[in-house]
């Protein structure tokens, strides 16, 4: 009897699917194979984020900078805007852009970006500061919010001197932090807010 329950079991592992290690190894199988597929979605679908995310890191920053001329340019006065058009951009899809020039020292400037932070409208600057020709919003001459719907200061571009050259490179958010502007790391789209829990629910976008 022994030999026979032996040999009985010995042959029904693989076949006989009513035998409880039968059932066993299925659903191994079933949850191994459930978590392979699980992760290679996850996989499928994290590898293209990452991608765009952290492509800009690994892209170089040489595209985004751009020459404005000599630094000592006479068109870039203390205490007056110079508005300068540009256009930037790689692979061949450029952007063009308003920023406005004030000389602060022999290499120090302030450069504005002309885009109102409530929807986005070209502001313009007058002699009390800049004015956004749409909802009526209104900023001091450091872009600091006196008036009208936009939630936060103008933004301003990043900027360095080479070789004699003034170079623009990246806009970025700033804040009114006891009456003075100080700009941030992060860009922000118009709308956005930037500090506190609700900046952290707008994600970064592409600069
Ligand atoms: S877009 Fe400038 S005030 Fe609305």
């Amino acid at each position: 009897m022994a030999e026979n329950g032996s040999d009985r079991a010995g042959a029904s592992s693989f076949s006989d699917f009513n035998d409880p290690r039968a059932v066993v190894s299925r659903s191994k199988f079933l949850t191994g194979a459930t978590i392979g597929l699980g992760g290679l979605i996850g996989v499928a679908v994290a590898v293209p984020v990452l991608g765009f995310v952290l492509g800009p890191s690994f892209a170089g920053e040489d595209w985004y900078w751009t020459s404005f001329g000599p630094v000592d340019n006479p068109a870039y006065k203390e205490g007056a805007y110079e508005p300068v058009i540009f256009e930037r951009g790689k692979n061949g899809e450029l952007d063009r852009r308003v920023a406005y020039i004030r000389r602060d020292g022999a290499e120090e400037f302030t450069i504005i970006s002309n885009v109102c932070m409530h929807l986005g409208c070209p502001v313009q600057f007058k002699a009390t500061g800049f004015a956004c020709p749409c909802h009526g919003g209104q900023y001091d001459t450091e872009g600091l919010v006196t008036a009208g719907p936009p939630i936060r200061p103008l933004n301003r571009f990043e900027y360095k001197v080479e070789n004699g050259q003034l170079l623009v490179g990246r806009p970025f958010a700033t804040e009114n932090v006891d009456g003075k502007v100080v700009m941030t790391d992060q860009f922000k789209l118009p709308g956005e807010p930037v500090g506190g829990l609700l900046g952290w629910l707008y994600p970064v976008p592409p600069v």
